[in-house]
C-alpha cells in the first residue's frame, strides 16, 4: 500500500491549529463553493455517485474537505446521506483521519508506477467495514504519466465500491483519458466578504478580539484561500494573544498600511521624485523586505485601478468598505490611462526586483520612474493643450507638461520684427483688424497677431473675410481665429481665409530666391502638416529644400 495518512486521535497535540480545528465536517459549514455543494447533495440524494471526482482550484479552498464530507456522507451509518450524522463510528473516524476505508494518499510522494499498481490491488477488496472505499488522492497532478496509466483501467471500470477523489491545483495537468472519466469540480477562490465573515466566527468561538482591519488585513493575506487566511490568524494569535492589533498584525505578516502606499501616491500628485527617494530610506531604515513592498505597491496600483474603473463598492477590491473608500478618493486624483502606467510599472519592478542583488536601487529607479511616467502625456493631448487659444483645459497635477513659459521675445519674433515692413498708415479704431489684432496679441498668441497685422480683414455678414499674403498663410488657425473673432466681435463668424500676393511684405524666406524655390515654399506653408506643427511649436520656416534633388 502506499504510505497512508492514518489518524492520531489518541495522540492529538495540546494546541490544535484554527485550520484543522475549524475543518468543516458538513455541507452547511464548508464556504462558498455553492456549485460544488449542490451538485453532490443532489447526487447523494438520487444515488447516482460517480467513481471519479476531480476537484480542482486554488491551495486551501476545501478541496479535502469536501473529499472528507462526501466520504462521510458516503459511508455514515445512516448513509448514503447528504446530512451525516458526524457521531457514528465512521464519521467520527473519517474526521479523525483513522477510517480504515477512506485512504488519502499523498501523491506528491507515492507518484510512481508501482504505488499505483499497489493502489490497483487495494482496489479489488471490498470494504474492510463501510459502504464504498473511497480513495482520496491528494496533489493528483504530480502522479507520473506510466502511473496515471496503470490507473486509468481501474477508474474506468471500478469495482461498484469505489469511489477516487483526485485533487489537484493543476487540473490542465491531469492526462485528458482520466479527466474524461470523471466529474469534475473547480473550486473557487473565497471572496473577501466570506473570509473576513468565517474569521470574525472563529474568533467569536475562541475568544479573540479582532477588528474589521485586522481581519481585512489576515483575508488580505490569504489571498483567497481559507487555509492560508486561517494561517496568518495562528500566527497573529500566537503574536498578539487575545487581543489583535492591526499593526502589530501588518508588521508581523510584512503587510504595509495603506498610509504607507499613499506615501507614494502623494509623491506622484506632487510629482516628486526626491520623496519617492525617502520613501525607500524610510522602508529600509525600518527593516522591511523591499520585494515584499514592491509586491505590495503592485496590488495597490491594481487596486486603485480597479477603483477608477468600477466605483468605491466595487467587490472586485479586495478590502474594508473604509479601505474601499480611501482607495477610490485616491484613485480620483489620476487618470486611468496613469493608473494602468504606474500598474505596469510597478509589475516590472517586482519582477526586477526578484533577481536584483540590489534591491534598493531597482526600488528607487522604479519609483522615480513611475514620477517620470506620470509626465507623459499622449501627443495628441499635449497638442492639443498647447494650441487651444484661450484658458488651457486644467492638466493632470501630476503632468506637468507645458514648456516653461517663454521669457522675452524668441529669436525669431526679434528676427521678423527686424525684417518686417514699416507699417504705413495708422489704422482707425474700430477697424477689425486692429481689434483683432489687440486681442490676440494680449491673449499671447503672438504669430497669429503678426499674421492679422499683415492681413487685410473685413466683415461681410456672418462672414471673417481674411486676405493674408501667401507667406503668413500658415500662422491662420481657423479654429482660433473663429474662437477670437467671437470675442472681439462678440457672435459667431465664419472664417474664410484667402491669399493674395499682391503688395505681399517682405516673406520670411529667402527673397533673392528664385520662382521655382518660391513655390517650393509656398507648397511646403501650405502643408496641412507644416501648418499644424507651426501653430503648436511656432517657429518659422527658413529654408525649403526639396530633398529628391
Ligand atoms: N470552503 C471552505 N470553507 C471553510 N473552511 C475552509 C474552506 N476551504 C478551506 N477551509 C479551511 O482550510 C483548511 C484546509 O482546507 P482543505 O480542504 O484542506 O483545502 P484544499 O484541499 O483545497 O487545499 C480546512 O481545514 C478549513 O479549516
Ligand atoms: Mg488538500
Ligand atoms: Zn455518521
Amino acid at each position: 500500500m502506499p504510505r497512508i495518512t492514518r489518524g492520531l486521535a489518541s495522540t492529538r497535540p495540546m494546541y490544535q491549529v484554527i485550520a484543522r480545528k475549524y475543518r468543516p465536517q458538513t455541507f452547511q459549514d464548508v464556504v462558498n463553493q455553492e456549485h460544488v455543494k449542490t451538485t453532490l447533495e443532489n447526487a447523494i440524494a438520487q444515488k447516482r455517485i460517480a467513481h471519479g471526482y476531480i476537484f480542482s482550484g486554488q491551495r486551501g479552498t476545501g478541496k479535502t474537505t469536501v473529499a472528507r464530507i462526501l466520504a462521510r456522507c458516503l459511508n455514515c451509518v445512516e448513509g448514503p446521506t447528504a446530512a451525516p450524522c458526524g457521531v457514528c463510528a465512521s464519521c467520527l473516524e473519517i474526521t479523525a483521519s483513522g477510517a480504515p476505508d477512506v485512504i488519502e494518499i499523498d501523491a506528491a510522494s507515492n507518484r510512481g508506477i508501482n504505488e499505483m499498481r499497489e493502489l490497483r490491488e487495494n482496489v479489488r477488496y471490498q470494504p474492510a467495514r463501510d459502504r464504498y472505499k473511497v480513495f482520496i488522492i491528494d496533489e493528483a497532478h504530480q502522479i507520473t504519466s506510466e502511473a496515471f496509466n496503470a490507473l486509468l483501467k481501474t477508474i474506468e471500470e471500478p469495482p461498484p465500491w469505489v469511489v477516487f477523489v483526485l485533487c489537484t491545483t493543476e487540473a490542465h495537468k491531469i492526462p485528458a483519458t482520466i479527466t474524461s472519466r470523471c466529474q469534475h469540480f473547480s473550486f473557487r477562490s473565497v471572496g473577501f466578504e466570506d473570509l473576513t465573515a468565517r474569521m470574525a466566527w472563529i474568533c467569536q468561538q475562541e475568544g479573540i478580539e479582532a477588528d474589521a482591519e485586522v481581519l481585512a488585513v489576515l483575508a488580505q493575506a490569504g489571498e483567497g484561500s481559507v487555509r492560508d487566511s486561517l494561517s496568518a490568524l495562528d500566527q497573529a494569535i500566537a503574536c498578539c494573544g487575545s487581543t489583535l492589533d492591526a499593526a502589530e498584525v501588518r508588521a508581523l505578516l510584512g503587510a504595509f498600511s495603506l498610509e504607507s502606499l499613499e506615501m507614494v501616491t502623494q509623491a506622484l500628485v506632487s510629482s516628486d521624485s526626491r520623496r519617492m527617494l525617502e520613501v525607500v530610506d524610510e522602508l529600509e531604515r525600518n527593516g522591511h523586505n523591499l520585494q515584499h513592498f514592491s509586491r505590495e505597491l503592485a496590488r495597490y496600483f491594481r487596486n486603485l485601478l480597479v477603483e477608477r474603473i468600477s466605483g468605491a463598492d466595487t467587490r472586485l477590491v479586495a478590502a474594508s468598505a473604509a479601505e474601499r473608500q480611501k482607495l477610490a478618493e485616491i484613485a480620483s486624483q489620476f487618470s486611468e490611462e496613469d493608473l494602468s502606467r504606474y500598474l505596469q510599472l510597478s509589475l516590472d519592478l517586482f519582477h526586477d526586483l526578484q533577481f536584483s542583488l540590489q534591491p534598493r536601487f531597482h526600488l528607487e529607479i522604479g519609483l522615480v520612474r513611475l514620477v517620470q511616467a506620470g509626465r507623459l502625456l499622449p501627443i495628441e493631448e499635449a497638442l492639443a493643450q498647447l494650441s487651444a487659444p484661450g484658458p488651457r483645459p486644467p492638466v493632470p497635477a501630476a503632468s506637468p507638461a507645458q514648456p516653461p513659459p517663454r521669457t522675452g521675445p524668441s529669436p525669431f519674433e526679434l528676427d521678423r520684427a527686424q525684417r518686417a515692413p514699416q507699417k504705413t498708415a495708422a489704422t482707425p479704431a474700430g477697424d477689425p483688424r486692429e481689434r483683432l489684432h489687440t486681442y490676440l496679441h494680449e491673449k499671447g498668441l503672438t504669430h497669429l497677431a503678426d499674421a492679422v497685422e499683415n492681413a487685410r480683414i473685413t466683415i461681410t455678414g456672418a462672414d471673417l473675410n481674411v486676405i493674408a499674403p501667401k507667406s503668413y498663410a500658415l500662422y491662420f488657425n481657423d479654429r482660433a481665429m473663429a474662437d477670437a473673432a467671437r470675442e472681439v466681435f462678440g457672435r459667431p463668424l465664419r472664417v474664410k481665409f484667402a491669399t493674395d500676393d499682391a503688395g505681399e511684405p517682405a516673406s520670411p524666406l529667402t527673397p533673392a530666391a528664385g520662382n521655382h524655390e518660391e513655390d517650393a515654399a509656398a507648397r511646403a506653408l501650405a502643408n496641412p502638416e507644416v501648418r499644424r506643427f507651426r501653430e503648436v511649436f511656432g517657429g518659422e520656416v527658413r529654408k525649403v529644400r526639396n530633398l529628391k534633388e
